[in-house]
């Protein structure tokens, strides 16, 4: 396949400088107690971001830069476990929807010194913590933030495995779609005209004055995003506007992280000598669930759940991947999305139309628009994990091909936010912490059977 071949790695010289920019994005976005994923469009930390970033300082050798980014979203910790999707370090800013939106002040267990959202984000930070202490070469060091850090991870995945399993499916439930990091992927569009936008107030979105608004979720969109969150906080974050939210989904990227993290959580608790039965105990019953409800063995995908329409949702989306990242598919199973998905030009690879991999979702679907968000445009971290999810399965050229793939757009671009597939333009805003963290620390992010 011509394609496979097209990028070819780039000479080390070429890499360093790279890698020498990538760190100046990283430096940039430092704002000593956390990391900005921008500094105009994201001024606050975010979770899953702050996950990717404390990796770029391991790479750049600097661990205790690193714990400081996860300590920073610990700090956001509510006292029920969750962790916060954002954490408004830095506020007051023009950010929208802000800490006068959230509210977090509205419910019991939030934190009374900080103030924060009220909804959480891709749990990574679990696996990344695992990755800093394995990699640190001060082992003392290494071992007391795993002392430290270990108490606040189990609890958040306990809340993960309580709070949000409430039908005790084995799986976690989203409420938001911001919950999966895809914000307006297609997969969310059946559920979301759902929710009712009635009443709105009226409001200014903040996000459309830096990046052009065909970039970003349309405006109907947006309006459902911000009657979610006044859903959600008329319950005060709490069971009860779970139970009721319009909008439950099972979803398969959110999940796949929740079990990568939770191997690492289990190798955390086994170094330290605490008990690890609760731990396997969810191991176990996220492997069963994820096949039992989310492989769906018409597509030969992994589909995530919508838990009001009780349906799969079927949207072929690139999340689907990180089941291998996570370990949980079957070899067959992996085989069977590689071969009539993920190397398929009718749906991901390249096909004169798309250059390059790996767009958020298959160009067959309706939903799909390669420059909005979402919605079609390729992601550093979701080409970096699922690059890792192939290497743990064996597919290490197509792995490779992906990483190439990411590079030549950086190249091309820089470290902007998203990229279109079709031309590899960078999209969104520019200057965007993961995309230069993870070119940073690409191969930290290797999976457990890859390692010796
Ligand atoms: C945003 O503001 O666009 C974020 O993705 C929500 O967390």
């Amino acid at each position: 396949m011509p394609w496979r071949s097209f990028h070819k790695l780039k000479g080390e010289a070429e890499m360093q400088n790279l890698r020498q920019a990538a760190e100046e994005v990283l430096r940039r976005n430092d704002r000593g107690a956390f990391t900005a994923p921008s500094s105009r469009q994201y001024p606050h930390l975010w979770l899953w971001d702050a996950g990717f970033a404390a990796l770029g300082w391991a790479a750049l050798g600097d661990f205790e830069r690193a714990y400081r980014e996860i300590r920073a979203a610990l700090r956001g910790q509510w006292r029920n476990g969750m962790l916060p999707h954002v954490v408004f370090y830095g506020w007051p800013s023009p950010y929208f929807p802000g800490v006068d939106v959230w509210r977090s002040d509205l419910a019991p267990e939030a934190p009374t010194e900080l103030p924060t959202s009220g909804i959480t984000q891709p749990p990574v930070l679990a696996f990344v913590a695992e990755i800093l202490i394995r990699h640190d070469p001060d082992g003392g060091r290494a071992s007391a933030f795993r002392r430290e850090a270990f108490p606040a991870l189990y609890a958040y995945h306990r809340w993960l495995h309580t709070a949000r399993d409430p039908e005790g499916m084995g799986l976690s439930v989203l409420v938001h779609p911001w919950e999966s990091g895809m914000d307006n992927s297609p997969l969310w569009d059946a559920a979301l005209a759902r929710v009712s936008t009635e009443g709105l107030p009226l409001y200014h979105r903040a996000d459309i004055r830096w990046v052009p608004e065909e970039q970003r979720p349309r405006s109907v969109d947006y309006d459902r995003f911000l009657a979610l969150i006044l859903h959600l906080r008329s319950h005060r974050y709490g069971e009860s506007g779970v139970q009721t939210s319009p909008f439950r989904v099972y979803d398969v990227l959110f999940n796949a992280l929740r079990h990568r993290s939770e191997e690492a959580l289990l190798a955390m608790a086994t170094a330290l000598g605490e008990p690890t039965g609760e731990i396997e105990g969810w191991l176990a019953r996220g492997r069963a669930a994820s096949q039992a409800h989310l492989w769906d063995p018409v597509c030969g995908f992994f589909l995530d759940w919508d838990a009001v329409a009780k349906a799969r949702i079927p949207v072929i989306a690139a999340g689907g991947f990180l089941a291998l990242y996570a370990g949980l598919a079957a070899p067959e199973q992996a085989r069977e999305m590689v071969a009539r998905y993920l190397t398929n030009p009718e749906a991901f690879a390249p096909d004169g139309g798309t250059r390059y991999l790996v767009p958020t979702v298959s160009k067959a679907e309706p939903g799909w628009e390669h420059r909005r968000y979402w919605r079609g445009p390729i992601w550093v971290n979701l080409n970096a994990l699922i690059a890792h999810g192939l290497r743990r399965y064996g597919f290490a050229e197509l792995a490779e091909t992906i990483r190439a793939h990411t590079i030549a757009l950086i190249t091309r671009s820089g470290f902007q936010e998203y990229y279109d597939p079709c031309t590899g333009e960078g999209l969104g805003i520019g200057d965007f912490t993961w995309s230069s963290a993870l070119l940073l620390a690409w191969d930290l992010l290797e999976t457990p059977d890859r390692r010796n």
